[in-house]
Order: structure tokens, then sequence, then C-alpha cells
């Protein structure tokens, strides 16, 4: 047992918030003995860019062979890199060539947070979401028809594959199946999209064959997205495509408080390329620099990456350490407090 990780901090906050999740990773390893093997990557980054033209050198692939799992800041600097050129020069790459079909983004409120849906205590918003990473919505296919006339057309389709819906619907039947509530929410649109989204809901009731202790309920996106506002105690695990999934994973997050809590896992879960976690959070120029970045989401991010591994018991011990300073302080401004970065970081650490 050892698990080899590839630190990328990348850009702004990024480099704030990773040293944080370092520290809280040292404690961790200290108190469990676990065999973490780091591996600094100063690549995948805009100041990267700036010296060499591309975001990543062109072997990555080669110098990330044996990598367990990839700890990811943020990329992105918008001042001086378009943000399609960064993104697509570094992240989604790592979710594409490593097959990292699953997003994962827990949603839950904690004790001494602000939450703003009025009435809502912790433990009324606990869930997951479960978006499928690597097909669906988001494909080049299409173009643009009689350009500049009045006649222009243009298509975009969404690809949908059999084997790409079974391996992201098992997985949530999976996570649903392993908690108590036994439950799982589908989001479709097949009132709308009358081709995919009935073709997504019939994937969804086969899978659900394989799992009849599951109670499965279907939701179109609309009343979906709605409901995660009204009545978020519904929920416990939520399975959704693409694009459904991209809206929904940042909505959640937003209904419990910041977006500086909100940590995600980019897997691969039969573990043939390294799983990337991450916090949900991008770059955030504008408060850079200041050292008041919220380390939490990187810091929980680092925890999902250890339960990935298989280090259960160290998972569970840093996310004790943040529900202990997310309910006591110090906390960071976003939340309402007056700390610094570090000094979050280091009040977690000291508790894991
Ligand atoms: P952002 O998430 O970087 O910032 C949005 C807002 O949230 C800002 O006001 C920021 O100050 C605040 N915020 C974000 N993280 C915070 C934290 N940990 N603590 C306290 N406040 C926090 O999103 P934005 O501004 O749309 O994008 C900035 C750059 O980040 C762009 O280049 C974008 O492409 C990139 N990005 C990268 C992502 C990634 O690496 N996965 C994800 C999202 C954006
Ligand atoms: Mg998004």
């Amino acid at each position: 047992r050892r698990h080899r990780i590839a630190v990328i901090a990348g850009d702004g906050i990024g480099k704030e918030v990773m040293p944080e999740a370092l520290r809280v990773l040292s404690a961790a390893q200290q108190k469990f003995d676990l065999p973490l093997e780091l591996v600094p990557i100063d690549w995948a980054s805009c100041d990267y860019y700036a010296e060499h033209g591309q975001m990543m050198p062109d072997d990555w692939k080669q110098q990330l062979q044996g990598v367990d799992a990839i700890l990811f800041g943020a990329v992105g600097w918008p001042a001086t890199v378009p943000d399609h050129i960064s993104l697509w020069g570094s992240l989604l790459k790592f979710r594409r060539e490593f097959d990292q079909y699953i997003n994962l983004r827990p949603v839950r409120l904690f004790e001494g947070v602000p939450c703003p849906l009025a009435g809502r205590k912790p433990g009324d918003i606990d869930f997951l979401v479960v978006r499928e990473n690597t097909e669906g919505e988001y494909t080049n296919l299409g173009g643009v028809m009689y350009a500049g006339t009045d006649r222009e057309i243009v298509l975009q389709e969404t690809v949908m594959s059999r084997f790409g819906a079974d391996r992201v619907l098992k997985f949530a039947f999976e996570q649903a199946a392993a908690r108590p509530r036994q439950k799982l929410d589908v989001a479709t649109k097949s009132n709308g999209i009358a081709i995919s989204m009935p073709w997504w809901d019939g994937r969804a009731d086969a899978m659900a064959q394989h799992y009849p202790q599951i109670a499965v309920e279907k939701h179109h996106i609309d009343i979906l997205a709605a409901r995660f506002v009204l009545q978020p105690q519904r929920f416990d695990v939520v399975v959704a495509s693409n694009l459904f999934g991209d809206i929904l994973s940042d909505l959640g997050p937003a209904c419990t408080g910041t977006i500086g809590l909100a940590p995600s896992a980019n897997l691969n879960p039969e573990r043939t390329f390294p799983s990337l976690f991450e916090p949900v959070h991008g770059s955030a120029p504008d408060i850079y620099g200041q050292g008041i970045a919220n380390p939490v989401a990187m810091i929980w991010s680092a925890a999902l990456m250890l339960q990935f591994l298989g280090e259960q018991a160290a998972h569970d011990a840093m996310l004790h350490a943040i529900e202990h300073v997310l309910a006591h302080g110090p906390r960071t401004r976003d939340l309402g407090g007056l700390a610094n970065t570090a000094e979050m970081g280091a009040a977690i650490a000291a508790l894991v």
C-alpha cells in the first residue's frame, strides 16, 4: 500500500489553498501512518503558459505515470490567458484522457455556516450530486451553416451511449445503496427533449431492476432545480447528465452558503487512470494575494481523495476537523469571520 499523489496548485488562490490541504494531509499522515508520496508538479498553470506557450508539457501523461491521484487547486488567469485555453489545455484534458467519467460533488450544510435558504438547519441538506463527466450535451459535434446570412443555422449535438449512461447510473445506484436512505433521484427532461431524455430514463429504469431496494424518483430538471431550493431535505443521491449535473452541482453548494466549502472528485472508478480531486471554485483573481481564501473546499477535496484511496479513517478525521472549525471558528471572511487562509488551515490540521 502506497499512494502516489501528484500535487498541482495551478493559478490564483489555488496557490494559497493548496499549502493548507498539504498541511492537513501531513497531519493525517502522521496520525494514521499514511504511505503518501507527494509528486509536486509545476505545470498546468497560466504561469507555465506564459513561459512555454502551452499549459502542460508534451509528455504530461508520462510524467504522471504511476500516479494514483491528482490533487488539483484551480486553473485560470483570464487577464493573461483566455479561459477556454487554460481549461481545455489542462483540467479538461485530465477529465477526458483519464476517463474520469464521474464528477462527484457532496452538498452539505454545516453547523456554523449561514444558510441562504430560510429556516434550514444542518442535517436538512446532506446529499451527493453524481454528474456524468465525459459525454452527453458537451460535445464538439455541430456547426454553423449559412453563417452571416439571415438563413444562419446552428446545430450542436448531444451524444449519449449505453455504455456511458449505464456506468454513471450504476455508480449512482451503488452510492445510494451504500447510504442509509436508499434513495436515488434522477434528473431528466423527457417532456421537452423528446429523444435522448426518454432514452436516459429508460436506462435508469433498466438499472433500477438491479437495485429493487432503492426508491427511485425522476424529476424534470426545471422542477428539480426548484426543489433543490425549496425542499433540499428530499435528496440523498442525485444523478444527472453532463449539462444538468453541471448546473445542479453549482446550485447545490450555493444553497449551503459559500462556494469556498464545495469539494469535488473526478473519478475513474476502475482505477485504470488517476482520479482528480479539486475544489469546485476557481482561481478567484478578485481575492488572490490577500490570503483570505477559504481553504475548506481544497481540504475537503483532499479528504475525498483519501477516501477514494481507501483511507476512510483519515478521511473521517479530516471531515470532523472541518466540522469542528466551521462550528467554532476560526472562519474566513466568506463565512463572516476574520481569519486568514493559513489560520483556518492550521486550526483544521491541529484537530486531525
Ligand atoms: P471563482 O470560483 O474563481 O470565483 C467566484 C467568486 O467566488 C469570486 O468572487 C471569488 O472571490 C469567490 N471565491 C471562490 N473561491 C473562494 C474561496 N475559496 N474562498 C472565498 N471566496 C471564494 O470563479 P470565476 O471568478 O468565475 O473564475 C475565475 C477563474 O477561475 C477563471 O479563469 C475560471 O475559468 C477559473 N475556474 C477554474 C475552475 C477550475 O479550475 N476547476 C473552476 C471555476 C473557474
Ligand atoms: Mg460548472
